[in-house]
Formats: C-alpha cells, structure tokens, sequence
C-alpha cells in the first residue's frame, strides 16, 4: 500500500517548535517530496473555526476535548488522510498528544477517556489507528519557556496559564512518551536554535529516504 509520511511536533508554549517546523518543511521540498504543512486545532475551515472557539472561550473540560477531538476528526477526514494515501508527507504543528498533555496532563482530564476518543476519532478502515510515524518533542523546562513567551505574542487561553500548568503539560507529554516511546524523538529545546535544528534535522533525516520523491 502506498502512503505518505506523517511527522508532528510537539511542545509546550515557548518552545520554540514553529520556527524548526518550517525548516523541516523547506527540507523535505527542497529534497522534491510533496509536503503538506499544517497545523492542530486548525487544518480545515472548520477546524480553524473550532480553533478559534477553544482557544479564546472559557469552557468546561470536556467540552475542550471534544472540541479538540472534532477539529482533529475533520482535519483527518479532510486533509492528513487524503495526503497519505497519495503519499504526500504531511507536517503537524501539534497533533493528539497535545490533547493528551494539555487536556489530559495540564487540566487533568480523564486520561481514559482521551484515550477512547482517540481510538474512535483515529480509527483506520482496517481497525488500525492513525498515529504519526514520527513524533518530535521539543522538551523544554516551563520556567524558560515562560521567560521566552513573556516577551512575544498576546498570549491565548493557554499561554496565559502558570508555570504550574506547563509543568504538567510537560508530565503528560512525558507519559505519551513512555506510553509509545518507538515515534518519540525528545530534543533538548533549551539549546542554541542551531543546536536544536541540528538535532530535528537528525531525527527527520531518516524520513526523508523512507518517503516517496
Ligand atoms: P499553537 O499555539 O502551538 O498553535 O497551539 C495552540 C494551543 O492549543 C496551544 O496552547 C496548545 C493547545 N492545544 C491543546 O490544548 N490541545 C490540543 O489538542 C492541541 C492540538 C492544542
């Protein structure tokens, strides 16, 4: 069966996983593979339109997972499975182990629960689960992340947060990681941005020869 490649990126806020994204994007092309860059909660027009609700409303817990879970459904409906069936590589800014990490680990959300609709919102024809082949975390301590973010955007729902919820956020990325830990790649994102590319650049690379030019 032909498919494609999927890699997310992962982090909490201030890691700095945006700016390696796109390099890793300008890799692949440059290398002739079609790259199909996007981005959770957001993806579609629907998406972004439930992005927009879960990271600017307050919300009951649930509802934040669901939400976040229906971004995803759409976003695999619509773009993420199209682009593997034609073989296509597809970069995520984030997929489910954010929902795991922010949801589960940050606000302490039934972790069983994520792992229900996981199955079901992930679900392939054969009854096998969609799940990256790669999985970047750009693991960083929250007390450097939140001096990076103190100096950058308005901060959203999320990136609002105390230090404490990024610690936790940190914890759930941790147990995704020991839960699965044959996609994770953990980089050290308190390192030089040159360092940190250098260490994206090795943990991708492999990728590169595995997908279709
Ligand atoms: P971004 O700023 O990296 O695009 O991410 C948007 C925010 O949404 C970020 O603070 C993490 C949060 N988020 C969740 O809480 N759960 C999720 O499932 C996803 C994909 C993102």
């Amino acid at each position: 069966m032909t498919r494609g490649t999927f890699i997310s990126f992962e982090g909490i806020d201030g890691a700095g996983k945006s700016t390696h994204v796109a390099s890793v994007a300008a890799f692949f092309r440059q290398a002739g593979r079609a790259v199909v860059l996007t981005r959770e909660p957001g993806g579609t027009t629907l998406s972004e339109k439930l992005r927009e609700l879960v990271l600017h409303e307050p919300m009951d817990a649930l509802t934040e997972a669901l939400l976040m879970f229906a971004a995803r459904r759409e976003h695999l409906v619509q773009v993420i499975e199209p682009a593997l069936a034609r073989g296509d590589v597809v970069l995520c800014d984030r997929f489910t182990d954010a929902t795991f990490a922010y949801q589960g680990g940050g606000r302490g959300f039934d972790w069983q629960v994520l792992v229900q609709l996981e199955r079901r919102v992930q679900a392939l024809p054969d009854g096998s689960l969609r799940q990256p082949d790669l999985t970047v975390w750009f693991d960083l301590d929250p007390l450097i992340a939140a001096e990076r973010l103190a100096s950058a955007r308005v901060p959203d729902k999320f990136e609002s947060q105390p230090v404490d919820f990024f610690a936790a956020v940190r914890a759930g990325y941790a147990r995704r990681q020991a839960e699965m830990p044959e996609r994770f790649a953990r980089i050290d994102a308190a390192q030089t941005r040159e360092a940190v590319g250098a260490d994206v650049a090795r943990v991708v690379t492999p990728w590169l020869q595995r997908s279709a030019a």
